[in-house]
């Protein structure tokens, strides 16, 4: 099959070239012409494992080109997917659409038979009506259909998350599109991953309720950390018990700084919007937006509690930027406020990321970047692991405990052993492990 994707970003990309992966004829379009360029020379604007060797080898198959011709890519395109950004619009926590909306005008211009337009892009529900409007308004002769697919992939997950799906979700009342999607998604549905069809609205909202339910699931575990450490229990304990009851499930139960990304926090806002817009608030969720706002300045209460009430002065070393690992994403990330608190409380930062400096630098001011752990450990008064990188994970911790100044770690992802850590000697803090740190 011919697939046009519009919008060569996060989604656009990771799916494009699992796409051509499969065999189907992709071309990935996307407006700035410098990214097409890096695109072709073989240069991926992203941080995501895998994907660079995937979009070489299916552009070396002539599977997968990048354009940013619009209407040439649609010239045979059996699909086009709507794969651009939704940021909050500014002020008022919207998803703003105008990208969307822009892609729909364009793909009506360019439209030549019968063609399916996928909205890949987080929408709010009924925004495929409005695209089906667009488009049949600019071009009333136009054969197409609108379908919603939402996209379930996780950053530095995001290959394996669309190869091996738990589920292909499928929004649409037209069973000419339906049979184009199936056809489309064959290898997977081959694999016997479930495709799911609903209504169009209903896929909408299903994606929204998706990632507010996972960003609930990773609050509420927050919160029971916090209880943990007021009555000495061990949260990963409690993730453990809870989780292995199947209703539950066993995933999104490690407490930590609070969920940040391009997803959860524009995701939640959203749909927190859309439900009072009509009249029917969904209170837990915005209980949950609410309650991580405040957990990231949280953590650097922590970290001052740590070394005694006060950070005036004093160095302090942190592990991880980016707001999860295995990706180069500053996005929301708790180490934005984190950093910024531990700053106002006039500490001095030294940081270290795998792959997320060159993103930092664009949020954060007076940090010092460093291009090890241990150089981010050397003199510092307090050493805080924000991101549970791999590399964090088997640090030489008795050359960090002469490298110190003072041997204090605030572990924010649970990494290391309470036990083990006293055992060398540090002072150690980590999240929601009262009886261990007692
Ligand atoms: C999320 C969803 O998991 C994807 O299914 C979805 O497609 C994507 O959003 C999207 O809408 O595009 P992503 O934002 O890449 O994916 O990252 P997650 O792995 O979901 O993590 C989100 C945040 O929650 C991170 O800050 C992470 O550190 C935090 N988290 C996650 C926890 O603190 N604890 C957990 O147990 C799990």
């Amino acid at each position: 099959m011919h697939v046009a994707m519009i919008g060569a970003g996060y989604v656009g990309l990771v799916s494009g070239a699992c796409f051509s992966d499969f065999g189907h004829s992709v071309t990935c379009v996307d407006s700035d012409a410098r990214k097409i360029d890096a695109l072709r020379i073989g240069r991926i604007p992203i941080f995501e494992p895998g994907l660079s060797e995937l979009v070489a080898s299916n552009v070396a198959a002539s599977r997968l080109s990048f354009t940013s011709d619009l209407a040439l890519a649609l010239q045979e395109a059996d699909v086009v997917f709507i794969a651009v950004g939704t940021p909050s619009r500014r002020g008022d926590g919207h998803a703003d659409l105008s990208y969307v909306f822009q892609a729909a005008r364009e793909i009506a211009h360019a439209i030549r038979h019968y063609t399916v337009v996928v909205t890949k892009s987080t929408v709010p529900v009924g925004t495929g009506d409005e695209v089906e409007r667009i488009i049949r308004d600019t071009r009333p002769s136009a054969e197409f259909a609108v379908v919603s697919n939402p996209e379930f992939l996780r950053e530095g997950a995001a290959i394996a998350d669309f190869k091996r799906p738990d589920r292909i979700l499928v929004g649409s009342e037209d069973e000419r599109a339906k049979q184009v999607m199936t056809e489309l998604y064959r290898p997977l549905y081959l694999n016997q991953s479930p495709i799911l069809f609903t209504s169009r609205r209903t896929a909408e909202l299903t994606k929204y309720a998706a990632n507010a339910f996972l960003a609930t699931k990773v609050t509420f575990i927050n919160e029971i950390a916090d209880l943990c450490e007021q009555v000495g229990g061990d949260v990963q304990d409690v993730a453990r018990g809870i989780g292995l009851d199947k209703r539950i499930g066993s995933k999104f139960l490690h407490a930590g700084p609070g969920y940040g990304g391009s997803c959860f926090p524009k995701d939640t806002l959203a749909l927190i919007k859309t439900a009072q817009d009509h009249g029917s608030p969904i209170r837990i969720v915005e209980t949950v937006a609410a309650v991580n706002d405040q957990r990231k300045r949280a953590m650097a209460r922590k970290v001052i509690q740590a070394l005694g009430g006060s950070v005036r002065g004093k160095t302090i070393g942190v592990l991880g930027l980016t707001f999860k690992p295995n990706t180069d994403d500053m996005r929301d990330a708790p180490s934005i406020s984190i950093i910024a608190a531990l700053q106002d409380g006039g500490a001095v930062i030294k940081a270290h990321d795998p792959e997320g400096v060159e993103q930092a630098k664009m949020v954060l001011e007076n940090v010092t970047y460093v291009d090890t752990p241990y150089r981010a450990a050397e003199d510092a008064d307090a050493l805080v692991i924000v991101t549970e990188w791999d590399a964090f994970r088997a640090l030489d911790l008795q050359r960090i405990h002469t490298m110190m100044a003072q041997p204090v770690v605030i572990d924010l992802r649970n990494i290391y052993r309470p036990a083990e850590m006293r055992a060398l000697g540090f002072r150690y803090h980590s999240v929601g492990r009262g009886l261990a740190e007692a």
